[in-house]
């Protein structure tokens, strides 16, 4: 075969698709119940986006993004994270003039990342992912976390954990800047390019480098917890106690820094701690981003979200042997025996359908013997069957499959008893 997949998407057959269609729904319903509404925003966005928002600096930036020059010369991206283009609109759309605030969003898109394949790890995955803009209440962060949560339990999760940090405001962390320099810059040299470039720009990131993880400088670091002010501190204090109050449990870890570069105060991830769970056990991740607006040049507008994938909540509810349940049989499959048959059956199929009951008929000509076999296969409830002179009277015979009864009946009486 000439033609596969590319490497890290994958086809998602039937056979996987419902599966998809019951998370998704799942997800709808509990953003339904939290007041979330769904937002949609284009594949590819201007470039610059990401680069402002997620930080030049970042591994999805530097190495990950699907960049490419459209006809017009323009530079553009393949949307590799969901809270840069919801903000933009956010801006774009004034919905900081909206009625209702904080503007509480949700959505289930793909997102395009160039990293190397593995368990969990795909180049296009798809994101659930929710933003509330324009609030910085605690109790905001504690709701988006709470929804998150929310989710996994209702798909049946239940060896998950929440790991949490608090990253500090802008004072704190340029605190937290400068205990960082100090403490690399003696050794920057035994580091690599990125992390030598990393220190000047953007020092936080060494902390997450994949290369030198190992590096024993990286356990002596000093902690962001240790550099919060008081207000940063106080905001934490207020969201961990909102958490404890509504029975969420939780993990405090410091070194919880998170890949992109718009985070600041919470930082959380979940985490899958299901045996047998892949290397990768982060499910979702997420946090605040105050300043985010203005840096994209609109208005103050402090918002937090997550994001999760829906191929690791479902590798997640297979590790931990979670059985989603599929009612995907048909209703009613119409036999068919000859042409003049053939064409009533359709008729009777189109009826059917119209009536909203599940059908399907045969349509390679096959003999009645093959046809009751995908009945069968296809579990249908009912089989119909229409001989020439069923055509004649206009009616069909009707077997219920489970029961071995079987009737003649009219076509409005097909209807009424199979809707029961
Ligand atoms: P992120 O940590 O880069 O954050 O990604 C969030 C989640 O997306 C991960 O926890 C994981 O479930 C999924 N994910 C990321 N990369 C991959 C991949 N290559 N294959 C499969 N799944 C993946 C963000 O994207 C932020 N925008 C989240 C956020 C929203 N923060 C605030 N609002």
């Amino acid at each position: 075969m000439k033609f596969k997949v590319p490497r890290g998407t994958q086809d998602i057959l039937p056979a996987e698709s419902w599966k998809w269609q019951k998370v998704e729904q799942l997800i709808r319903e509990t953003c339904e119940v939290y007041r979330y509404s769904e937002i949609r925003t284009p594949m590819f966005e201007q470039t610059e986006l990401f680069q402002r928002a997620v930080g030049d600096t970042t591994d999805i930036v530097s190495k990950e993004m699907y960049t490419f020059k459209d006809r017009g010369d323009r530079s553009m991206t393949l949307r590799p994270e969901g809270t840069a283009p919801v903000v933009r609109s956010f801006i774009e759309h004034k919905m900081f003039g909206w009625v209702d605030q904080p503007v509480k969003l949700y959505y289930i898109q793909p997102m395009f990342r160039y990293e190397r394949q593995q368990a969990g790890r795909y180049r296009q995955f798809v994101q659930f992912g929710t933003e509330a803009i324009g609030s910085a209440d605690p109790a905001i962060d504690a709701e988006v976390i709470s929804l998150a949560l929310e989710v996994y339990k209702r798909a049946g999760l239940k060896d998950i954990k929440l790991v949490l940090n608090s990253l500090g405001d802008k004072e704190s962390r340029i605190a937290h800047r400068d205990a960082l320099v100090a403490h690399f810059t003696p050794h920057i040299d035994e580091f690599c390019t990125d992390c030598q470039n990393r220190l000047e720009k953007n020092p936080l990131r060494i902390l997450d480098c994949k290369v030198d993880h190992e590096h024993p400088l990286m356990k002596t670091a000093p902690s962001l917890t240790d550099y919060l002010n008081d207000e940063s501190r106080a905001y934490f204090e207020a969201l961990k106690t909102l958490l404890t109050k509504s029975g969420i449990t939780y993990e405090l870890d410091p070194n919880l820094v998170r890949g992109l570069d718009y985070y600041n105060h919470t930082a959380f991830e979940i985490m899958s701690t299901a045996e047998g769970f892949g290397a990768i056990t982060t499910l979702c991740g997420g946090g605040r981003y105050n300043g985010l607006s203005e840096e994209m040049g609109g208005p103050s507008a402090p918002g937090i979200g997550f994001g999760m994938s829906i191929e690791r909540l479902l590798l997640a509810l297979e590790a931990e042997q979670v059985p989603l349940t599929n009612d995907d049989a048909l209703d009613v499959y119409v036999v068919t025996l000859g042409e003049a048959a053939k064409k009533e059956g359709f008729q009777v199929l189109q009826q059917l359908r119209s009536a909203g009951i599940r059908a399907d008929m045969d349509y390679l000509d096959r003999k009645m013997k093959a046809q009751m076999k995908s009945a069968d296969r296809l579990q249908s409830k009912w089989v119909t069957v229409i001989g020439e002179e069923e055509v004649e009277q206009q009616i069909v015979q009707l077997k219920n499959m489970k029961e071995g009864t079987q009737q003649s009946v009219t076509i409005p009486e097909l209807i009424e008893l199979i809707k029961g």
